[in-house]
């Protein structure tokens, strides 16, 4: 895939089990060299012992560009480049979003907070680590935006974290065409179902307050959502994801930017 030697920083990827490090563990399988960047450095250790190559943890905050823009000049000067950005970080969709009144339509029972907590995590991370890091970014270089299905159509549970993907698909888009001059492709993956904590925390919530799930364990209650709405059957693996972030960032994607593909299994057809 030609990544050999190429610096890749990827946003979010703290937990061992997230799609970050699913993403992590994809690249450095082609020679590539990680930057795993997140909020807290707690996980880390775990995180970087799954990953078979050459790994540099880094804190920053996604969603702020004078964090990022220290952190790419530190990979930078580092490691003489950087050719990937992967815009991966963000928070679990509904699990911030509502209230407790569980009657109104949801997205009118949503605080401002609320609102802003999703566009920040979701969205503004994508824009705040774009712009920090494009200008340190290697001509011919590549972005990758994590979003998800949510962006693909009318997202009645979880309408802010809805919004702010498909405001992540429509930016995709946008900076595609505005770093077409420089050679740099900016594409995005729509993941499906992970079971990663932003689902761990999901499950417990839909556990408590759906009378259907009490009995069952969050996993139990993951699969149960995973064999309803997935036509191939299964769910979707961090290295899933990583697969197709790696061919974006590739040579043999050449020619593709703007693009949105789900990885789902099919739900997004449905
Ligand atoms: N799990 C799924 O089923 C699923 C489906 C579709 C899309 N996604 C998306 O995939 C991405 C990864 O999610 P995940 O499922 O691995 O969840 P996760 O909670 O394991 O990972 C998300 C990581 O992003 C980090 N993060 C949040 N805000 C940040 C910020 N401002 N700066 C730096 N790091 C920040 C968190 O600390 C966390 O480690 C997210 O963008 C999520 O919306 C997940």
């Amino acid at each position: 895939m030609s990544l050999k030697g190429k610096t890749i920083i990827i946003t979010g990827a703290g937990r061992p089990n997230g799609i970050g490090a699913g993403i992590a563990r994809c690249f450095a399988k082609e020679g590539a060299r990680i930057v795993v960047t997140d909020l807290d450095g707690s996980p880390f250790d775990e995180t970087v012992a799954s990953i078979d190559g050459d790994v540099t943890p880094m804190i920053g905050d996604a969603a702020n560009q004078a964090s990022m823009s220290a952190l790419a000049t530190e990979a930078r000067d580092r490691f003489g480049h950087i050719d990937v950005l992967v815009n991966n970080a963000g928070i679990g969709g509904p699990v911030l979003e509502f209230d407790e009144a569980e009657e109104q339509i949801p997205l009118l029972a949503m605080s401002d907070e609320a609102w802003d907590k999703q566009l920040e995590s979701n969205l503004r991370t994508t824009f705040s680590s774009s712009a920090a890091v494009t200008p340190l970014l290697e001509d011919g270089g590549s972005i990758v935006n994590i979003a998800s299905i949510a962006a693909l159509g009318p997202a009645t549970g979880l309408p802010a974290y809805g919004a702010a993907k498909a405001g992540v698909v429509h930016l995709t888009k946008t900076l595609a065409i505005q770093l077409a001059p420089r050679k740099i492709r900016v594409n995005c993956v729509c993941p499906g179902l992970l079971w990663t904590r932003a689902w761990e925390m999901l499950a417990a919530r839909m556990k408590q307050r759906q009378p259907e799930f009490a009995n069952m364990t969050e996993r139990q209650i993951f699969e149960v959502i995973v064999a309803q709405s997935t036509p191939l059957g299964g769910e979707q693996t961090p290295e899933d994801i990583g697969n197709l972030a790696v061919f974006y960032a590739s040579d043999n994607a050449r020619m593709i930017t703007g693009q949105v593909v789900a990885v789902d299994g099919g739900i997004s057809v449905k």
